[in-house]
């Protein structure tokens, strides 16, 4: 797996900020209100009429889940009562505090969430879990990874994590680049409305990029949903190993 620099240090220190000051409307930016009800149903919603549907599509076995980019666990708990563990992992430590909280709190048992620094980190914390996560997901976080070293160092760990039957649900901005996506890009923050800010600003990728370290990483498309949007999700799994002649 390729390293980067860009770990805690990068988003990290961004998305901690994000947790401290406002974590809802962070992570949720089209909500219309700070009403932790809103944000807490879309969750619910998003479980139900994405998450779920996928997973009896793809007849994902329902032992353990995981995400990547958990937040305070926003889909990781409506999920929950679907799956016998799921874990959430995050760049930020205050997120995961704030999601540890609320499952205690909650009485919610099957949940665990773990701080990692990125890909490598982990891969070490989760080795326990090497082949055995059933559905592993990350929605509204590759998009703010400016790094691709970091988003191919994720998919090497979500092949080593991902079970033999099991799929990943993974979701990018692939719109095209315009002219007036260069100019948000290079704007000073200080110019620019806070949700296109570096940290929070939605990257956009070329699906072949993506694609193309999708299959580096021994994995293959099982599908896609709303190519070339803002909400392009690609469905993945292992690919078979090549039988030698
Ligand atoms: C927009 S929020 C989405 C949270 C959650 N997926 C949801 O939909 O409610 C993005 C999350 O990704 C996390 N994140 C950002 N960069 C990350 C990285 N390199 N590795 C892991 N998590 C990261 C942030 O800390 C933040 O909690």
């Amino acid at each position: 797996m390729r390293s980067s620099s860009h770990s805690r240090e990068g988003s990290a220190g961004y998305w901690e900020k994000f947790a401290q000051e406002d974590p809802y409307t962070y992570i949720l930016t089209s909500l219309k209100s700070n009403d932790p009800g809103e944000f807490w149903e879309s969750g619910r919603q998003t479980v139900q009429q994405e998450l779920l549907p996928t997973i009896a599509t793809h007849r994902v076995s329902r032992g353990v889940a995981m995400e990547i980019g958990c937040g305070v666990g926003r889909l990781v708990f409506p999920l929950s009562s679907h799956f016998q563990e799921v874990v959430g992992a995050d760049i930020a430590e205050s997120m995961i505090q704030r999601a540890q909280c609320f499952a205690s709190d909650n009485g919610i048992g099957n949940v665990s969430f773990c701080a990692v620094a990125g890909p490598e980190d982990l891969l070490h914390r989760a080795k326990n879990c090497s082949g055995r996560i059933d559905f592993l997901y990350s929605l509204l976080v590759l998009q703010h990874i400016p790094d691709m070293a970091v988003i191919e160092g994720y998919l090497h760990v979500i092949g080593v994590l991902l079970a033999e039957d099991g799929i990943a649900y993974l979701q990018f901005d692939t719109r095209p680049e315009n002219f007036a996506y260069h100019v948000k890009t290079w704007m000073p923050d200080i110019l620019l409305p806070r949700f296109w800010r570096k940290g929070i600003r939605r990257i956009r990728r070329h699906p072949e990029e993506i694609e193309l370290a999708i299959r580096r990483a021994g994995l293959e498309i099982a599908g896609e949903l709303t190519r070339l949007t803002s909400y392009h999700r690609y469905i993945v799994r292992r690919a078979p190993k090549a039988v030698a002649s």
